[in-house]
Formats: structure tokens, sequence, C-alpha cells
């Protein structure tokens, strides 16, 4: 495939085959084989405006970034965000696309460590896109701990989706086990259909820091 024929693509077109081989390389990491649709990203955000100037948005697994744009255009001036990516490309991809924001390379289970480095506070939403049902349980472990070590204890939000095709596979079981345990708070919104595969949103609050 030439540049000039990538130019001319619409860029919803660029990304799914950008993602495609994304996930060739990589499939259990990148987790699908196309990015979320804006229906799901919209979902996935749901609504930032109760947020206050200085908290902090973190977005886990932007990938191409369709969560992202949903978030830059709903962010109240003054909250931050900052979004952390594994792949490389992506990252690469995610710093140019979006240069008023801030994008870490790494993985989320490191999120303790990496807010304690940035100097950032304790994040009121985290939004993430990562494919728990195909993590090894290690890494969705250390993830979860990460999000009950690091999420504001009163109102903090944790938000993923799961593919509804995925959803009783043993690893999709395993990731929802963990979180019932560690949070008080869970709710079920959707299946959203207008996304190729269509998925549920999970939204878990209330963590139970005594068990971490
Ligand atoms: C299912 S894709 C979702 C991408 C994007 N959020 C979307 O909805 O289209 C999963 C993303 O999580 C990233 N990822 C996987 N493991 C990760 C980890 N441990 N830390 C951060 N990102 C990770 C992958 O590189 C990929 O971008």
């Amino acid at each position: 495939m030439t540049e000039r024929t990538d130019a001319v693509r619409p860029r919803r077109v660029r990304d799914g085959v950008g993602f495609f081989r994304r996930f060739l390389a990589s499939p259990g990491s990148v987790g699908a084989v196309l990015p979320s649709s804006r229906y799901l990203a919209r979902a996935l955000v749901g609504r930032l405006d109760t947020l206050q100037p200085g908290e902090l948005v973190v977005e886990y697994g932007p990938g191409t970034g369709p969560a992202t744009a949903v978030i830059r255009d709903l962010l109240p001036p003054g909250v931050r965000y900052l979004g952390i990516e594994l792949d490389p490309s992506f990252h690469e991809l995610l710093v140019r696309r979006f240069p008023t924001m801030d994008f870490h390379h790494g993985s989320a289970a490191d999120i303790v460590d990496i807010l304690a480095e940035r100097g950032l506070p304790a994040p009121t939403r985290i939004l993430s896109g990562l494919p728990f049902a195909s993590l090894p349980s290690d890494v969705q472990t250390a993830v979860v701990d990460g999000i009950v070590g690091s999420l504001r204890p009163d109102d903090g939000e944790f938000r993923t989706f799961q593919y509804v095709h995925a959803y009783g596979l043993k690893a999709a079981r395993r990731f929802r086990l963990l979180m019932r345990e560690r949070f008080a708070t869970f709710e079920r919104v959707g299946p959203i259909v207008r996304n190729v595969p269509p998925a549920f949103v999970l939204r878990y609050s209330h963590p139970r820091r005594d068990e971490a």
C-alpha cells in the first residue's frame, strides 16, 4: 500500500487498517480488530461536567483515540488528562493527534508509580479500553490492584467495556469477579449495539481499599 493511497483514505479507514495491523502483531494486548465506534466511546466516557479544576481523568489503552477525542471535547477547563498506552505505534500516533493532551508510554499496571513520578493526584475517573478478556491473569491482577490503589476513594469511578461475545469467557469473568470483590458499587450498561462487535459498558465505584 503506497503512502499516497493512505493519505487519501478517510481517517476512520486508515485507523481501521492500522489498528488491524497492530492486532495481528499483538493479538492479546490489542484484543480487538477495530477501534471503538463513537457510540461506544461516548457511552464509555459518560459525563465529565461534574469534575472540578485540578481533578484528573486517566485513560487506559487509548489505541487510536476514539474515546480520547470524546474526552477532549467534554473535559471541563482545568481538569487534567493522562493517557497510558503500551503499544509504541499507538503512543506515537496519540502524541501527534492530540498535541494538547498528555500520554505515557507504558503499562496501566504501573499507574501508582506513573502518577507519583508525574506529581499527579488520585484520578476521579479511570476510563479503560484494555482488553481484560485477553490479558494474562497476572497482568489483570496488577491492573486491578493499580486501579484500587490509585482511584479517589469517595467519588472515584472506573469504567471499561467488554464485548458481548467475550463476556462469558473465563478471563472476562475472572476480571469481573476481582472487581466485584474490590468495589462496593457496580453497574452494567448496554449492550451498545452500534459498535463492531457490540459491547457492554461496566461502571465500578467505591473502591474497598482495606482489601487491597
Ligand atoms: C481493545 S484496544 C482499545 C483501543 C481503544 N481504546 C478503542 O476503544 O478503540 C486495547 C488497547 O489497550 C492497549 N493496552 C493493552 N495492554 C495495555 C496495558 N497493560 N497498559 C496500557 N495499554 C494497554 C493496547 O495497546 C490497545 O491500544
